[in-house]
Formats: structure tokens, sequence, C-alpha cells
């Protein structure tokens, strides 16, 4: 049986504010190069798209994490599936997630990415689910504050279905 999906964002009011945000970052990072770091798999979508509307130099990186938990809910015990290919020292690095819940996945990365000396180092989210923090963390350019409902698409998964939705819904019960 086929889940039903209200859609909260639009493909069009998701690009459209991708598209922003990526004016809005080559403007801060002007005369740098511009570190993309991609939280696999969830910021796939949002990775591509941004790196598309960044008009400074920009390099990627790919990064895998995976946290301890059931399905909805993260622990903070944050698992490095896989690492870095190259070095981050000296370089300006954008991290880019899908979305930011408990803060506990992030909140351990950036420890983590700051140990390893970066010039400097921002964060960049799809959505931010502000109601569900845990733990405290700094995100510099933020898509969407959504409330407190699971949602899927545009990267985002539910038990690994739906990333390919080329907007942000909700699966209905
Ligand atoms: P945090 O450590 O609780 O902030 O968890 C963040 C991670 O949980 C995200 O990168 C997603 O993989 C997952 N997650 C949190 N909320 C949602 C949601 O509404 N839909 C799909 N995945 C989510
Ligand atoms: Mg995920």
């Amino acid at each position: 049986m086929e889940d039903k999906i209200r859609v909260m964002l639009s493909e069009e009011k998701v690009e459209e504010r991708i598209k922003e945000l990526g004016e809005q970052i080559s403007r801060d990072y002007e005369g740098k190069t511009v570190h993309l770091i991609c939280i696999l798999k969830g910021s796939v979508f949002i990775s591509c798209e941004l790196a598309k509307h960044i008009t400074c130099p920009v390099t990627m990186d790919f990064m895998s994490v995976s946290s301890y938990g059931d399905g909805t809910e993260s622990s903070g015990r944050v698992k490095i599936v896989k690492d870095l290919d190259e070095n981050v020292e000296g370089k300006d690095i954008l991290v880019v997630e899908d979305i930011i819940d408990s803060g506990r996945t992030l909140a351990f990365l950036l420890d983590m990415l700051k140990a390893r000396k970066p010039e400097s180092i921002k964060l960049c989210t799809l959505l931010d689910k502000p109601d569900r923090r845990v733990t405290e963390v700094k995100v510099d350019y933020t898509g969407f504050v959504i409330p407190d409902e699971f949602v899927v698409g545009y990267g985002l998964d539910y038990a690994q279905k739906y990333r390919n939705l080329p907007y942000i819904g909700v699966v209905e019960q």
C-alpha cells in the first residue's frame, strides 16, 4: 500500500530558498573557497542544489555518520561510517545538513571537525525543528524553520524511502 504524503514545502519553494542561501553564501565567502561538507545521505540533494548557486570556488567532500537510536530519534552516540577524503586544516568549511532536530548529531560532528583545525567552520541546514532541540548548535544558514512533524523528501527519508521526492512532505498515518 502506498503512503499518502501531504506537501509541506513545494519543490519551487525549496529551490527558490536554496538559491537565496547560495547567493548569501556567495557574498559572505567572497574571495574564499567554500569547502562544502555534505553529510550523507540526507544532505546530498541540498548540497548539490546549493553548490550550483555559489559563485565563489567550491570544493566538496562527503561524510557519512549514523546515530544509534530508533527510526525517528537520534541518541547522540554518533558513529563515523565514512570519513572525509581530504584534510580540512586551513579550509573554510561549510557543513551542509538536511535537518537539525535534537542537534545531537551536529554537536558531535562540529566538535570533531573543529579539532581538525579548519580556518573557519559554518553550518547550513535546509530545515530546522527548534522545538526538538536538546543540544544547542549555532546555525549560520537556515532554509526553513518547521514545526515538530516528521518530514520526508528532498533527501530526507523514512526507513530509507522518499529521499527522491522533489518536495518536503509529511507522511499521513
Ligand atoms: P539530530 O541529531 O536529532 O539533530 O538528528 C538529525 C538527523 O535525524 C537528521 O540528519 C535526519 O537524518 C534525522 N531526522 C530528524 N528529523 C527528521 C525528519 O523529520 N525526517 C527525516 N529525518 C529526520
Ligand atoms: Mg537521516
